[in-house]
């Protein structure tokens, strides 16, 4: 990447340009919102001082910035950080970037839960822990368990648990779903968003290339499998009557409340999502006593 010289504008201009060629959606806009973000100044700093300088590190940089931007990649990567429910979380390439869908499923549980109680919550699926860390910032007396099977995107939740002064309410497992959880575990809620893209559905850019499969794709042949996996001891593990949340993939809500009534649930409601599509099921537990494994 060639800069006319070491300015603001000049490095304006050429993403400008970069991004004009590839036929980016609004470039004029993006070129300044990558500016901004990969320098650290705000878009009215950029206005008031356009032609100050910048250093060659700064450079570097946003030309790397720019490249990774043009392959695809997620701009929560660059950032290594991503918004959700007014918290920021670190991310990379070992989690899923938390998608303002997944809010829905928040909104459903504080509807749900009494702050002043000590509730006991597992997320099924942590990722970067965006679902359970909310909850448990949200909730000063609930105490939390979040399972993954994948250890690099524990390490990951275990830093934002950790950035948030969560850790002595938090405990994080690695095992396949319900799994590592005694039949005992008395929960008043499991929350999950599993992976539910079938192989060759519809993604928007750089999903598939960049973002970590293992939180993407489920079996062609077997797209509600996650599902089922956590239903078949769900309400063995919640206490009697607590609550089961998932999020779905689009068109699939229907599919996933017939699985959890057949598996002893009430549907409660489905919410939908910014978009207005069924994101969050909410589902509570029918049986009276805990069920022995
Ligand atoms: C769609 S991501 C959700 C991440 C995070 N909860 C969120 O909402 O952004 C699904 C997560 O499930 C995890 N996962 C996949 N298979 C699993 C399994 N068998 N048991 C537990 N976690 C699993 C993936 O590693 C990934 O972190």
């Amino acid at each position: 990447m060639h800069f006319e010289g070491p300015r603001r504008d000049f490095l304006l201009d050429a993403a400008l340009r970069v991004l004009t060629s590839i036929h980016s959606e609004d470039p004029a806009w993006w070129a300044r919102e990558l500016l901004c973000r990969c320098l650290g100044f705000t878009r009215v700093a950029l206005q008031m001082a356009p032609k100050a300088a910048v250093s060659t590190s700064e450079q570097q940089q946003f030309a790397s910035w720019l490249q990774r931007f043009v392959a695809g990649e997620p701009l929560a990567y660059l950032e290594g950080s991503c918004g959700f429910y007014g918290r920021e979380f670190a991310v990379d390439a070992r989690v899923l970037v938390p998608r303002p869908d997944s809010e829905s499923l928040i909104e459903a549980s504080l509807a749900l839960l009494d702050p002043t109680q000590a509730l006991t919550i597992a997320d099924l699926g942590l990722g970067s822990g965006c679902l359970l860390l909310t909850l448990l910032a949200e909730l000063p007396h609930a105490q939390g368990i979040g399972i993954d099977v994948s250890a690099a995107a524990l390490a990951v939740a275990s830093q934002n648990c950790a950035a948030m002064g969560l850790t002595a309410r938090c405990q994080l497992v690695q095992g396949s779903w319900l799994a590592p959880l005694s039949a005992q575990a008395h929960l008043d809620l499991i929350i999950s968003n599993p992976p539910y893209i079938t192989p060759g559905e519809e993604m928007g850019p750089g999903v598939a290339q960049y973002e970590p499969h293992l939180a993407l794709f489920t079996a062609a042949n077997d797209p509600l499998g996650p599902y089922l996996a956590i239903l078949e001891r769900a309400s063995a593990c919640l206490r009697a009557e607590g609550w089961l949340i998932f999020e779905v993939g689009a068109g699939r809500s229907k599919q996933v409340q017939e699985a959890a009534m057949s598996a002893g649930f009430r549907w409660v409601e489905t919410r939908v999502d910014l978009g207005g599509v069924p994101r969050a099921v909410v589902l509570q537990n029918q049986a009276q006593t805990c069920r022995s494994r």
